[in-house]
């Protein structure tokens, strides 16, 4: 997608060296685009545990680069396990995560040390060209989700909760492809998007990503979304995921949950765009089975934003005495989804219709 006219992927090799890893600063948005450059496994690894770079997919490709930068360094056995172990410890939520480190694993291990760097850049390079063309094939399997409710040019509004954009992956995103794609098919689509307290990827990330797209949208409190949909005033969800179960449940960022009970009791359809890099086929109770990230308190005490006199400030806005709790993601059970939107298609939420369309893989 583009920024100020200028075409740019989440993470890319930098131009100049062709080996040192190029990201984009997510917690320097919306007020910074800072393209910070890295050069060591250890600061990938950094990268992806302060949540410089973030979003399922996109924390898979992150790893995978991780580990050529660790290939590059010292491509020896004990390096690429190390490199494995640290990267892999970074955040436990995100299948995408462990899916992309044991490709790694798979392709590097046999290979001797001399092979292993370039064949880890190439097979980074080939993780973040599929991202792009699956993510490409949502977009294109939910449009006529939204296609379908645009009848006589009428406006479709969708409601969205954290940052599934083209940020959150390599680029398009997982839940804002089909928008994106609605948009630039003239279709009138408007997003209601959540700020998704406490880090704010809505309010910060995907206000940014559809403002600089030129897609309409409203950023609300997080608890406003169940007021808009007893008003008529949602025609679908649509949110991204960090882990689907092989029997439909999903996992993603906090407050999701309470999205889709509103949604089953107004009548509002409830999607999650997913690519199949998040179905965890090891797992069916995504409640018992999915470990759940429990975040620093100070993502729930301190609110960062920028202040009146254009400086970036973080102030305490919690009793200094009074302790908090920050789970990151929830558990929606798949009884509650209306669909998956996959690579492959539109799909239902449960074992049996998982297991038909990925044979391959289930
Ligand atoms: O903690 P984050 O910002 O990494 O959480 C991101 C989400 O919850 C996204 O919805 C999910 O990863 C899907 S991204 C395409």
């Amino acid at each position: 997608m583009k920024i100020d006219g200028t075409p740019f992927r989440s993470i890319w090799v930098d131009d100049m060296d062709r080996w040192s890893v190029r990201i984009i600063d997510q917690t320097k948005l919306p007020w910074a685009v800072d393209l910070v450059r890295l050069t060591t496994m250890e600061e990938m690894a950094h990268a992806i545990k302060a949540m410089l770079v973030r979003g399922a997919p996109l924390i898979g490709a992150s790893a995978a680069y991780g580990v050529a930068l660790a290939m590059r360094a010292d491509a020896s056995d004990a390096s690429l396990a190390n490199a494995l172990a640290v990267l892999g410890a970074t955040r436990p939520t995100a299948i995408n995560l462990r899916w992309a480190l044991a490709r790694m694993h798979k392709l590097l291990a046999p290979l001797a040390p001399a092979a292993r760097a370039a064949a880890a850049y190439d097979e980074a390079a080939q993780i973040c060209d599929e991202d792009v063309a699956v993510n490409r094939a949502i977009g294109e399997h939910g449009l006529p989700l939204i296609a379908q409710r645009a009848h006589g040019g009428r406006r479709v509004n969708v409601l969205t909760h954290c940052n599934a954009g083209w940020i959150a992956t390599v680029d398009w995103g997982t839940a804002l492809a089909p928008i994106y794609m609605a948009h630039d098919a003239g279709i009138d689509v408007h997003v209601w998007v959540e700020e998704t307290r406490p880090r704010n990827q809505g309010a910060s990330l995907t206000a940014w990503e559809l403002g600089k797209h030129g897609v309409p949208h409203t950023v609300i409190a997080d608890n406003a979304g169940g007021h808009y949909m007893q008003h008529g005033e949602v025609d679908l969800v649509i949110v991204g995921t960090d882990r689907v179960t092989r029997a439909g449940d999903v996992c993603n960022k906090i407050g999701t949950y309470l999205k889709a009970l509103a949604a089953r009791d107004n009548g509002v359809p409830f999607w999650v765009a997913l690519p199949s890099s998040t179905i965890d086929w090891t797992i069916r109770d995504g409640l018992s089975d999915i470990p759940i990230e429990e975040r620093a308190a100070t993502e729930v005490t301190t609110m960062t934003g920028r202040a009146m006199d254009g400086s970036i400030a973080t102030v305490r806005i919690v009793p200094t005495a009074s302790p908090a709790a920050n789970p990151a993601f929830d558990v929606t059970p798949a009884r509650l989804v209306s669909g998956l939107i996959t690579e492959r298609g539109l799909c239902d939420a449960n074992e049996a219709a998982l297991a038909a369309m990925f044979t391959d893989l289930a």
